[in-house]
């Protein structure tokens, strides 16, 4: 067999083992944590780091921080916040770790369960998760949060909190939303 074609072998080996990882990972995400993977959209990311106001001394957590772009974003523009980030899930925590050591910043990654995370200390949190775990993480929020801290949820709003601000995508209005509370 030449060496093109063991080659090539070889390639197709590989892409067939990372989408495996992928499809397993996702079936994990949705069998055992109930939350897949979905990458928070690029408009919701500027909006909320061009818009919102983030002090130096702010300290930011990502609950559910999938490949840590939110986070790496939100470094790259306030360099002197602190950024925590909490994936449960393999891949996208892999994919995470990957992307915060080549931008080099100081990024608190942690691979666990953020229900087992000391919140008290986070003025601004950040979530994208799904309907169904949101009573859970608003009762959370609300024993644990200091007051004044801010959440934003992207996609889904908590249950009993109510909003302090709403906002749509300007090119698509009808879309997922950033939804904003301050305790
Ligand atoms: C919809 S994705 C959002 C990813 C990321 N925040 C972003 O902006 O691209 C939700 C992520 O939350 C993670 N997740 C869900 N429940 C979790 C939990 N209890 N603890 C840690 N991570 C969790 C999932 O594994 C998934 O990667």
């Amino acid at each position: 067999m030449s060496a093109l074609i063991i080659t090539i072998l070889y390639f197709l080996l590989f892409v067939t083992i990372i989408i495996l990882a992928f499809f397993l990972n996702n079936l994990y995400a949705l069998l055992k944590i109930k939350v897949p993977y979905v990458a928070t959209p690029v408009w919701a990311i500027n909006y909320i780091i061009n818009n919102l106001a983030f002090k130096d001394s702010a300290v930011v957590y990502d609950l559910g921080c999938g490949d840590a772009r939110f986070l790496v974003a939100l470094k790259k523009k306030y360099p002197k916040i602190k950024a925590v980030g909490y994936e449960l899930a393999w891949w996208p925590f892999l994919m995470a770790k990957r992307q915060i050591k080549r931008s080099k910043l100081d990024i608190d990654l942690k691979r666990g369960n953020f229900y087992n995370a000391r919140l008290s200390e986070a003025d601004i949190i950040f979530c994208f998760l799904i309907h169904s775990v949101m009573p859970k993480l608003e009762k959370k929020l609300l024993e644990e949060l200091k007051p004044g801290a801010q959440v934003i949820s992207y996609g889904f709003k908590f249950p009993n909190w109510k909003t302090k601000e709403i906002i749509a995508n300007p090119d698509k209005p009808n879309g997922s939303k950033i939804n904003i509370y301050q305790k």
